[in-house]
């Protein structure tokens, strides 16, 4: 058999790495501003991470969620104080999407509503309808399968209001900042009308942190730079460090019933290691912190770099390490160069932005050899 390959792959095999840096099979070195697409929180192969997983291999890598679990209470107890999401619960699944979906879901189930209000240059994840499929009355209710979603544009609260005055919308669903479609942050001031108007008509407010989440972005969580608290709360990449996890982090106003959710391998013992060791290196090791610093060192350059290259670079966007750089001309020669010259690993989005997700352990002297040979490919 064959994979079935739906990836464009650089000619490149990481088999080692350590903190910021990956080797390949030829032994080369590289340093990683990409992360893995953001998944990479407390830096590869850290010491606490390696022993907190392999002291659990060796007791017990997984049981059924149909028997008491101390580790989910653990990481839940932690994530709730770093977050300072202390009153909400935890629902734990395996990733992104399916924490969107199991949030989605919920909205519909506790609303009796099934329509679903997004934004324009969303992403939210890549499933499709395992809930409509599935015939069983306990786990699918005539509105939770099969949402309808309607796109409206990004800071206009007026048009999110024309869509929850019809009065059958479930959720509103936001990324803290938006991926994919390029870094692009809402503005505060529209979080915060969001937020109001999706409590005065008892919509619930669905924060997307999959990517902007688990200190990325110098807060916990990337909407924190508004004063709101939405209903719920999904992430997953920064935690397991690249061991599949996600999670929903819910409002105490919603209550659990048996059966509204459920999964097979979600918060498996190995998943709760893995992301317990995270959250204790994020803390012990002032992560969020050092992403808010080394981000705006980054980013504060970067901006310098831009008004010294007219008509190079149309724009700096991000906030912490989730940075985009939209190129005006050159995107793929310079990505390309920073990769196969200085041997750098950046992410990328659309056909001009390349976007920068490192670890967030990454140091100062990192970003600064980043700078110097950005600006070294941006003069060829
Ligand atoms: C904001 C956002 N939500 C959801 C997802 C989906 O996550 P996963 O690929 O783990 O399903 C992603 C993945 O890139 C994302 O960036």
């Amino acid at each position: 058999m064959k994979t079935f390959n739906v990836y464009k792959l650089w000619p490149i095999e990481p088999v080692k790495a350590k903190g910021c840096k990956v080797w390949d099979k030829n032994g080369q070195e590289y340093l990683d501003l990409y992360g893995g697409h953001a998944v990479i929180s407390i830096g590869h192969a850290h010491p606490h991470y390696r022993k907190m997983l392999g002291e659990q291999a060796e007791k017990l890598g997984f049981y059924s969620n149909s028997v008491q679990n101390s580790l989910q209470e653990e990481l839940a107890e932690k994530l709730g104080k770093q977050s300072g999401y202390e009153d909400y619960s935890l629902f734990l699944c395996n990733s992104g999407a399916e924490a969107n979906e199991n949030a989605l879901k919920l909205a519909s189930f506790v609303s009796g509503k099934k329509r679903v209000v997004a934004f324009k240059g969303a992403f939210h994840g890549r499933t499709s309808g395992a809930v409509a499929a599935t015939d069983n009355p306990k786990i699918v209710s005539p509105f939770n399968a099969g949402h309808e979603v309607t796109f409206v544009p990004m800071n206009s609260i007026s048009f999110v209001e024309a869509e929850l005055a019809k009065g059958d919308v479930a959720a509103v669903i936001i990324e803290g900042i938006q991926g994919v479609a390029g870094i692009y942050m809402p503005d505060p001031m529209f979080m915060k009308e969001l937020s109001l108007l999706t409590r005065r008509f008892g919509v619930f407010l669905i924060l997307d942190e999959v990517q902007s989440g688990y200190g990325r972005t110098g807060k916990f969580f990337a909407h924190q730079y508004s004063d709101i608290k939405p209903d719920m709360i999904t992430t997953a990449k920064g935690m397991g460090n690249g061991f599949p996890i996600g999670g929903v982090l819910i409002s105490p106003d919603i209550k659990a019933e048996y059966g509204m959710l459920g999964t097979t391998f979600g918060g498996n013992h190995l998943a709760c290691a893995a992301a317990i060791a995270v959250l204790d290196v994020i803390e012990s090791e002032s992560l969020v912190m050092n992403a808010f610093e080394v981000g705006s060192y980054l980013i504060e350059n970067l901006q310098r770099i831009q008004r010294g290259n007219p008509g190079r670079i149309a724009g700096i966007r991000g906030k912490g390490l989730m940075i985009g750089i939209e190129m005006e001309s050159g995107f793929e020669d310079v990505r390309n160069r920073l990769l196969f010259e200085d041997h750098i690993f950046t992410g990328a989005a659309k056909t001009n932005i390349i976007r920068l997700l490192p670890p967030l352990s990454i140091t100062k002297e990192d970003a600064d050899l980043f700078l110097k040979c950005f600006i070294h490919q941006l003069s060829k």
